[in-house]
């Protein structure tokens, strides 16, 4: 038995063919729906577009911080009449530079180009496919799911996740009041939380080896997901079988999310990839190391030695 209808089901956020979108797109498929795929622009299509051939799936090019796009990507979505039921967004960016920098440190550009790309374009695709979705249920009564993906340092701090964390925050936030204001029209939202894949954005993730194996050991399984495993929990929440479940953050982790210490038997693998992991920041400091509070002499600017004393005592460790 197949768990989703035979209706129209938008992926956003394939990129290649370790992108978890792509492992949602398979396992959408194999269950029954039809797919469309929508890539970021024509240097992804080139591997976008065989992808979608082999799974006889439309591909379609978006960048969903254009309106223009976003606009025909829909309009091709109307014309090809068919349902559309189910949802995707696998959709996040931020400035590789900044993700491997000080928390503190972001950009006012890098903060709105990781807000727009990874939360906005949530909104605006919810926004969208509501709108297809209200008009089948009136009709049919058939509901609409959408899922889309997070990280766990959207809710405890990681290295080098950074703003990106703020922005998945946000994301959950926006997945909540979506759910909130949809759920009377029969459209569920919800976010799955997978543990660190290797995939092209993770690899922009300085250190990003050590950091999966630390969520290898972390995880009460000994491993992190695949992402079939991930792909699962997407055709799940997006099917019928999870029709009470909406504004939730699944996690699909191995449990690494609720383990206070590693299980025992990886603490060592943790430990060796955690002095990993801060032999790869060193160099990194602080924005607000005493260093820009001295003028040319040395001295801080209007302030005697105490607050030298003061601001010794709370640098960070590495400073
Ligand atoms: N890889 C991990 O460790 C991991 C863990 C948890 C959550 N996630 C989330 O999973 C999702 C998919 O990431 P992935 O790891 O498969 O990497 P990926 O690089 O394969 O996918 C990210 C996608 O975002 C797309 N994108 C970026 N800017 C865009 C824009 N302006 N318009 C349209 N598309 C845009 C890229 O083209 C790419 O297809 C992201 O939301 C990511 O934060 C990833």
């Amino acid at each position: 038995m197949e768990l989703l209808e035979d209706n129209l089901a938008l992926i956003a956020g394939v990129a290649n063919d370790k992108s978890i979108a792509w492992a949602i797109a398979q396992a959408v498929h194999l269950q029954g729906a039809r797919v469309v795929m929508s890539y970021q622009n024509d240097a992804l299509g080139k591997r976008v577009i065989p992808l979608a051939e082999s799974i006889g799936a439309r591909a379609i090019p978006c960048d969903f911080t254009k309106s223009e796009e976003v606009d025909a990507l829909f309009m091709r979505i109307a014309e090809m009449e068919i349902p559309l039921r189910y949802a995707v967004h696998s959709i996040a960016f931020s400035k590789k530079e900044e993700l491997n920098g000080n928390f503190l440190d972001v950009s006012d550009e890098n903060f709105d180009v990781t807000m727009r790309v990874s939360c906005l374009s949530f909104i605006t695709m919810v926004k969208h496919c509501a709108s297809f979705m209200l008009d089948n249920y009136k009709v049919s009564g058939e509901r609409g799911s959408i899922v889309g993906l997070t990280y766990g340092a959207s809710e405890r701090p990681h290295p080098h996740y950074n703003i990106m964390s703020v922005a998945k925050a946000a994301l959950g936030s926006a997945m909540r009041n979506a759910a909130f204001q949809l759920g009377p029209d029969g459209i569920r939202t919800n976010l799955v939380s997978p543990s660190p894949e290797d995939t092209l954005s993770a690899r922009g993730i300085k250190g990003f080896r050590h950091i999966g194996r630390w969520a290898d050991g972390m995880s009460m399984l000994g491993r992190r997901v695949t992402l079939e495993e991930i792909a699962e929990t997407v055709v799940f929440l997006l099917s019928g079988w999870a029709s009470g479940i909406t504004a939730q953050t699944i996690m699909v982790d191995g449990g690494a999310s609720v383990s206070g210490m590693p299980p025992l038997r990886h603490a060592r693998i943790i430990g060796q990839d955690m002095m990993a992991i801060a032999d790869e920041v060193e160099g990194v400091r602080p924005s607000t190391s005493r260093g820009q509070y001295l003028d040319h002499s040395g001295e801080v600017e209007g302030e005697g030695d105490d607050v030298v004393d003061e601001l010794k005592g709370s640098s960070t460790p590495g400073a």
